[in-house]
C-alpha cells in the first residue's frame, strides 16, 4: 500500500486509504490532500487524529445539542444493541418506539400529536411531502398537489427535499427530474435595513404574501402545503421578520393551505424552546425534525401530524395499509434508545431554558464582531449565529473557507456556507466558551484579505 506524508502520519491511514470514500458535500480532492480527522469527542470538544483539542462552535453538524458522548446516551445505545439490536417496522413493532413517540409528544407543540419515524432529515422531509399529498386524496381534493417552498431554503436531498428546497446548487444538476408542480416564494433576507438585526429583523413580514400572488396564480384549490425552515439554518441563518410566520400561518388557513415547519435544525431548544413553533408561537400542520432527536447520536428523523392529519389519512382507507411508506429501519431500537436518554437530558439538564438564558450573552458576543474586517451582516436568534463576510470578486465563499481553516487549526470548529460563518454550539455552551469562540473568530477575520 502506497505510504504518504499525511499529516497523521501516527494513524494506520494513508492516502490511499482515503480514496474509496466519496465523501459527501466535499471537495474531495482538495480535502483527500490535507485532511482533517476527528478521532473523539466528550462535551464541548472534539480531538481530532492528532490529538489536537478542537471546541465545537456547531455541535457538529447542528445536531448534537447536548454535547458530546453523553454517557447515559451511550450507554442507552449499548443495551439497547444488546438486547434488541433490530425489529421490523412494518406490521410489527417494538415498545420502544411507542414509548418514545409518547414522550416526544410530551414535547411537541400541541396540535403535533402523531409521529412517523423517518432516518434523516431528508427522509423526514419528503414524508412530510407525501403525508401532505395523502392528506388531500384522502380529503376528496386530490388535485392539491403543489408544493410551496422557499428560496434559499434548505430541505434536505431527496428529490423532494431539492424541489421545494431553493439553493441552486443542489438543485442545477437534476431541474429536469424535479417535482412538477412546485412554487417558490421569495427569500427573507436582503432588506439592507435589516443587516446587523438582533434577533428578529423588523421589516419583511410582507414577503410572505407571495403566497396570495401564488395562489391567485395556481388557484388555492391546486396547493398542497407550503414548507419552510423557521429560522432558515443551511443557507446562512436567516431569522424571518418580525410577523412574517404568523401572516404565512394566517395565508395558508385562509386558503385551507397545510404549513409545514421544517425544524431539523431549530427543533430540541436551538431557539431556546423546544421548537421554533414554540418560539414564534405558530403551529404548524407538520413539522419535521432529525439532528438534536438523538443529539446526533443515532441516525433518525421523524414527522409531527396533526390529529386532523393522521385521522384523515386513517379513515379514508378501506382496511389494510393506510400509508404506503416507511423505511425498514424507520423508529429503529437504536435510534428510540438513543433519543429517549436524549429526551432526558434536554429535561433533567433544562437546556432550551439554558440556551435562551444565554443568548442574550450570545448575542452581544456576536455583535462585538461588527466593525471587523469584511463583516457585512451578523444575525443571531437563540443559540444560533451567522457571519456573513463580503465575498471576494468572483469568488464567493474563499473568505469563509479561509476564516474556517484558520479557526480549525487554532482549535475552533466553524461551519461556513457561501460567505456566511455559522455557528451553533451544543446547548451545555459556557460563556467563557462563548468568549473564545469570538476571540478566535476575530482573530481569523484580522488576519484575512
Ligand atoms: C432544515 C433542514 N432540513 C433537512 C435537512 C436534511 O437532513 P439530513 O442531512 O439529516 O438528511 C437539513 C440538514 O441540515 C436541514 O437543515
Amino acid at each position: 500500500m502506497a505510504t504518504t506524508s499525511l499529516p497523521h502520519a501516527s494513524l494506520p491511514l494513508t492516502a490511499a486509504d482515503l480514496e474509496a470514500q466519496w465523501m459527501p458535500f466535499t471537495a474531495n480532492r482538495a480535502f483527500k490532500a490535507t485532511p482533517r480527522l476527528m478521532a473523539s469527542a466528550k462535551g464541548m470538544y472534539y480531538t481530532d487524529v492528532d490529538g489536537n483539542e478542537i471546541l465545537d462552535g456547531t455541535a457538529g453538524l447542528w445536531c448534537v445539542n447536548a454535547g458530546h458522548a453523553r454517557e447515559p446516551i451511550v450507554q442507552a445505545i449499548a443495551e439497547a444493541a444488546g438486547t434488541l439490536d433490530y425489529a421490523p417496522g412494518f406490521n410489527l413493532g417494538h415498545p420502544l418506539s411507542f414509548v418514545f413517540a409518547n414522550r416526544l409528544r410530551e414535547i411537541t407543540p400541541a396540535p403535533l400529536d402523531h409521529i412517523f419515524f423517518a432516518n434523516s432529515g431528508s427522509e423526514a422531509v419528503d414524508t412530510a411531502l407525501k403525508i401532505a399529498m395523502a392528506y388531500w386524496q384522502a380529503k376528496g381534493q386530490p388535485n392539491r398537489v403543489r408544493f410551496v417552498g422557499r428560496q434559499r431554503g434548505y430541505h434536505g436531498v431527496g428529490f423532494g427535499g431539492i424541489s421545494v428546497g431553493g439553493i441552486a446548487k443542489n438543485r442545477e444538476a437534476y431541474l429536469s427530474q424535479l417535482l412538477p408542480h412546485v412554487s417558490h416564494l421569495p427569500a427573507t433576507h436582503g432588506i439592507p435595513e435589516n443587516f446587523f438585526a438582533r434577533g428578529q429583523p423588523t421589516l419583511g413580514a410582507s414577503l410572505a404574501d407571495a403566497l396570495e400572488d401564488l395562489v391567485a396564480q395556481h388557484g388555492a384549490h391546486t396547493i398542497a402545503a407550503v414548507i419552510v425552515e423557521p429560522v432558515a439554518g443551511s443557507t446562512g441563518v436567516l431569522v424571518p421578520p418580525v410577523g412574517y410566520l404568523e401572516r404565512l400561518r394566517t395565508i395558508c388557513d385562509r386558503h385551507g393551505i397545510l404549513l409545514i415547519f421544517d425544524e431539523v435544525i431549530t427543533g430540541f431548544g436551538r431557539l431556546g424552546t423546544p421548537f421554533a413553533a414554540d418560539r414564534f408561537g405558530v403551529a404548524p400542520d407538520l413539522m419535521t425534525v432529525a439532528k438534536g432527536l438523538t443529539n446526533g447520536s443515532v441516525p433518525m428523523g421523524a414527522v409531527f401530524a396533526t390529529e386532523a392529519i393522521y385521522s384523515a389519512v386513517l379513515d379514508a382507507a378501506e382496511g389494510g395499509i393506510e400509508f404506503f411508506h416507511g423505511y425498514t429501519y424507520s423508529g429503529h431500537p437504536l435510534a428510540c434508545a438513543a433519543g429517549l436518554a436524549t429526551l432526558k437530558i434536554y429535561r433533567d439538564e433544562a437546556l432550551f431554558d439554558r440556551a435562551r438564558d444565554l443568548a442574550p450573552y450570545w448575542e452581544d458576543a456576536l455583535h462585538s464582531m461588527k466593525g471587523m474586517p469584511h463583516v457585512v451582516d451578523i444575525r443571531n436568534i437563540g443559540l444560533v449565529g451567522g457571519i456573513e463576510l463580503e465575498s471576494r470578486a468572483g469568488k464567493v465563499g474563499a473568505r469563509a473557507l479561509e476564516v474556517h481553516v484558520d479557526c480549525f487549526k487554532r482549535g475552533l470548529l466553524t461551519r461556513f456556507t457561501g460567505d456566511t460563518i455559522a455557528l451553533s454550539p451544543p446547548l451545555i455552551i459556557e460563556k467563557s466558551h462563548i468568549d473564545r469562540i469570538v476571540e478566535t473568530l476575530g482573530g481569523a477575520l484580522k488576519r484575512l484579505d
